[in-house]
């Protein structure tokens, strides 16, 4: 079996080897079952537009039931949808062999291998097979502002609905530089500083695949949102974590201290912090500013919390002294917006690193919805009463979770910004995140997001779960009844 075949599956079967192939498994092979594995998806490949006489897909199925060991009817079942059928005797059959294989297995590139379906999925999941109400996934159970939806429907309607250009719409472009002025103090170039892209999400993509090169090392604060991990692994960094540990979650500086080094590419940042809610101090910013650039050091920096602030102010670490040069700042509508599903995100970045991250963001999605990025531009031009209304809303939605958590039991963390809020879990006698939420999904009704999944070490989170108060406060306050009738402290 040649590496040709290993990784060219498809281009060896175009060369009339396939036969011949798949009849001999390599004495090489780990594991037989890759090659059938890899034989099938070969003719997936090709299936549409190749056509065997049905005699040699016979000769050729009846080869593969005596010389290989594995099921033949998932052979079968690939072969026949090769085959030209021209009776209705084997159309008969050829149903049948469909009928009868077995959906192959999952695949998955090993960049990717350690990654399971999110557990926002899984949760999101369970809470709808068990009735739960859900306080996982970080989604408003209410709508966005009509003036933003009106705008989307007026987008349309006038015809913008053909591609954008790449790097946004310029009334997008123009109105997130406007606001980055407003928020940072920070002028910037909208046609080559500001890079519209699919959410904060594309973002961090656009971001960490068009700036790092593989082995290239990157600090990550755990907890972390789960992109930044998956992300850096598909663009080959070497991750290095810091752990933010209860109950304040600060940066431990004299980590940070002995971790960046001259062989250190970038730091990569949220403030407001998901999960925790930890706010960067104006110390704690200043602190990776100067060793970022004493070490000469990008910042990656995640923003999309920036306007649920509720205990301090937001800063951007692009507005300390000398940061800019050397700083990408990412954010997106959705959550400030509670429009989650538009996935309308920005980086915001000096023109050199700008460079990089349009290079990526133009083979991965090349551009973003247009009518939701006019819509978009008419959102970040709402009055400061529409943030402030925000706050005050969520910060309602926030005392009833908070203080519904105490009645509890839990020991609650303090939440600065975000809409959520960490707990311990250990005084309800679970050993550990991942059974405390089964239980609390299963039979309490409520879903937590487990925190284990945004460390490196999943032992570092097994005490913690987040929950959130992005619901309206109906929602909010039946969860807290259901925890205070059926959770029970051991
Ligand atoms: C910290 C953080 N960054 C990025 C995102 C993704 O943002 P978007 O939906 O705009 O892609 C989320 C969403 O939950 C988040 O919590």
């Amino acid at each position: 079996m040649s590496i040709c075949w290993n990784q060219y599956p498809g281009r060896a079967f175009l060369h009339n080897q396939w036969p011949r192939k798949s009849m001999r498994l390599s004495p090489y092979s780990p594991n037989p079952s890759t090659h059938h594995e890899m034989f099938l998806s070969s003719f997936s490949t090709f299936s549409p537009s190749l056509r065997l006489p049905v005699a040699v897909f016979k000769c050729i199925r009846s080869s593969f039931k005596t010389t290989l060991s594995f099921s033949s009817a998932r052979a079968c079942a690939a072969m026949a949808s090769l085959s030209t059928v021209s009776t209705d005797k084997e159309a008969d059959q050829e149903l049948k062999y469909k009928e009868q294989a077995v959906s192959p297995q999952p695949q998955v590139a090993k960049r990717l291998e350690k990654f399971k379906t999110t557990i926002f999925t899984q949760m999101s999941n369970l809470a709808i097979k068990h009735g739960a109400i859900n306080l996982g996934q970080g989604f408003p159970n209410f709508d966005g502002p009509d003036f933003v939806k009106d705008a989307a429907i007026q987008a349309i309607i006038a015809g913008n609905n053909q591609y954008a250009r790449g790097y946004g719409v310029p009334v997008l472009n123009a109105a997130i530089a406007e606001r980055f002025r407003k928020d940072s103090g920070i002028e910037v170039d909208p046609e080559k500083e500001v890079t519209i892209t699919s959410g904060c999400t594309e973002a961090i993509a656009a971001t960490i695949l068009g700036l790092i090169n593989p082995g290239d090392e990157v600090i990550l604060f755990a907890p972390f949102y789960d992109s930044y991990e998956a992300t850096l692994s598909m663009a080959g960094a070497k991750i290095k974590s810091i752990t933010l540990c209860p109950p304040d979650f600060a940066v431990p500086l004299d980590v940070l201290n002995s971790v960046v080094t001259k062989e250190t590419r970038a730091i990569l940042i949220n403030t407001p912090h998901n999960p925790t809610g930890k706010m960067l101090t104006k110390n704690e910013l200043e602190f990776i500013a100067n060793l970022s650039i004493e070490n000469d050091v990008l910042v990656f920096t995640d923003e999309v919390y920036d306007k649920l602030a509720f205990a301090a102010e937001h800063i951007s670490i692009a507005s300390i002294p000398g940061m800019f040069e050397r700083t990408v700042t990412m954010n997106s509508l959705g959550k400030t917006f509670s429009l989650t599903g538009w996935k309308i995100g920005w980086a915001i970045a000096p023109s050199h690193l700008t460079w990089g991250l349009r290079q990526a963001h133009a083979f991965l999605t090349f551009a973003t919805s247009t009518p939701m990025q006019w819509a978009a531009s008419v959102a970040l031009r709402a009055p400061e009463s529409y943030y402030e209304e925000l706050r005050r809303d969520y910060n309602a939605k926030k005392a009833i979770l908070v203080d519904g958590l105490k009645e509890v039991g839990f020991i609650v963390y303090p939440s600065s910004g975000t809409y959520f809020v960490v707990v311990d879990h250990t005084p309800f006698g679970f050993p550990d995140d991942i059974s405390f939420c089964e239980h609390l999904i299963k039979e309490v009704g409520v879903v937590a997001i487990p925190t284990s999944v945004f460390y490196l070490n999943p032992e570092e989170g097994k005490n913690l779960v987040r929950f959130t108060f992005c619901k309206d406060e109906g929602t909010l306050k039946a969860a807290v009844e259901r925890m205070k009738e059926k959770l029970k402290r051991k």
